[in-house]
């Protein structure tokens, strides 16, 4: 089911899996989708030392790497907290840094964390700018759009939380409202039923190339989910038990289905993905002790902070629930929302156990980009290939 204008009579807007040659259809046609989840801003897993860095060129790297390797995704968070609230100071923000990733990469999809309620953003500068970044990424970019999950972060900007399911509601307004001026041919005219702007004559030109930009949104609430399947070509989702791997594939496989059934019903198809961390050495012992050195690194949390939570600021999101029931066994807080730990062979193990449950894509993290993610190039990735999950 393709969008339609909220113009009476207005044009249907294809999206990009409707072309075959567009870069999302490219990268769906992968057995398994594979992502980098970059880390611009600070984070502190644990004291043992890393390369880490939220610099834009130490990312850039990264990325490029990524898309030499084939890789279809690269993504980051974006967060809006007060000062002290990352892990170190710094944080750059995603719509800017992936958008300004086109220009130096080739084939990768690149997706940018936008709150679309923040501000407020107008849907002019929402269609705007995607038409923009669409263009100069030849249709590779994307937002992964948010919400806002966090009370002091909507306190940031001026008000207090918008409650859950109204958010969603209101980004479906905007979304209605930036599809239809992605794929107008008229000028369009609304006024916001729950957003607080209005549009008159409204023209956004040039169109993008292939319908719209991509869509993604991250989530596990059934609101969540009846906008991702109206609206997204990609669901991050979560693992509804904790973040060690056997949790994750015991409670995968209905929370995909319920997914995947919901876009159906609508005549879509959605791809799900998780990020999960990955710790690999070559062997299971070496695997252990940098594990081990890991763990031994981080710092006991202090009563009230949250190990789920930045600092425990208050949250109302579903899709992190499962790590606070303990029927589900957790992980070792190692950062991504599951935990793939292993020899490469058991790490690709796991990956095609994922894959088995329903995953069409992984979101990968590091504890040390620049050493992990080459012994996952060199070590990993051509056994994946050997299984069969991806192909050149
Ligand atoms: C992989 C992933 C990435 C996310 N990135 C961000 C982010 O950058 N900023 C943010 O505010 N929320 C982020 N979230 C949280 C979601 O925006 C959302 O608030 C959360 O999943 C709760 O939604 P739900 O209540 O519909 O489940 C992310 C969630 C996931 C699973």
């Amino acid at each position: 089911m393709a969008a339609v204008s909220v113009r009476e009579g207005g044009p249907t807007l294809k999206t990009p899996l409707d072309f075959e040659d567009s870069p999302l259809s490219r990268s769906a046609r992968q057995p398994l989708l594979l992502g980098v989840f970059l880390d611009l801003q600070d984070r502190k897993i644990s004291n043992y030392p890393t390369s880490n860095s939220w610099k834009f060129d130490y990312n850039v790297d990264i990325v490029k790497k990524a898309d030499a390797l084939g890789f279809d995704i690269a993504f980051s968070r974006t967060q809006w907290l007060p000062k002290g609230g990352y892990d170190g100071e710094a944080s750059l923000d995603a719509f800017i840094a992936l958008g300004a990733m086109a220009a130096v990469t080739k084939n990768i999809l690149l997706i940018s964390t936008i709150h679309v309620l923040y501000g407020p953003l107008h849907p002019l500068h929402i269609a705007k700018y995607g038409a923009t970044l669409d263009h100069i990424s030849k249709g590779r970019w994307g937002i992964n759009i948010v919400t806002g999950h966090r009370a002091i972060e909507h306190q940031m900007f001026g008000w207090n939380r918008i409650e859950h399911d109204k958010r969603y509601e209101m980004a479906g307004e905007l979304f209605d409202v930036v599809n239809s001026l992605w794929g107008e041919t008229e000028n369009l005219t609304y006024e916001g039923r729950v957003s607080p702007w209005k549009l008159e004559n409204a023209w956004i030109t040039p169109k993008p190339l292939y319908g719209r930009p991509v869509l993604v949104n991250a989530t596990g609430s059934p609101a969540g989910i009846d906008f991702a399947t109206r609206y997204s070509d990609l669901v991050f989702i979560t693992s509804p038990g904790g973040a060690a791997i056997e949790s994750a594939l015991a409670t995968l496989p209905d929370h995909i289905a319920t997914i995947k059934n919901a876009a159906k019903a609508r005549g879509r198809t959605v791809k799900t993905l998780i990020n999960p961390v990955i710790v690999s050495r070559d062997t299971p012992e070496e695997t252990d002790a940098y594990l081990q050195a890991i763990v031994d690194g981080q710092e006991k949390k202090a009563p009230g902070d949250s190990k789920f939570g930045h600092k425990g600021y208050d949250s109302d999101a579903h899709a992190w629930k499962g790590r606070l029931d303990g029927r589900h066994k957790q992980g070792y807080n190692l950062g991504g929302n599951i935990e793939v730990i292993g020899s490469p062979e058991q790490v690709v193990e796991q990956l095609a156990a994922l894959h088995k449950v329903g995953i069409d894509g992984v979101q990968l993290g590091f504890y040390d980009w620049k050493i992990d993610f080459d012994h996952f190039a060199t070590k990993i990735l051509p056994l994946l290939k050997e299984a069969g999950l991806r192909v050149d």
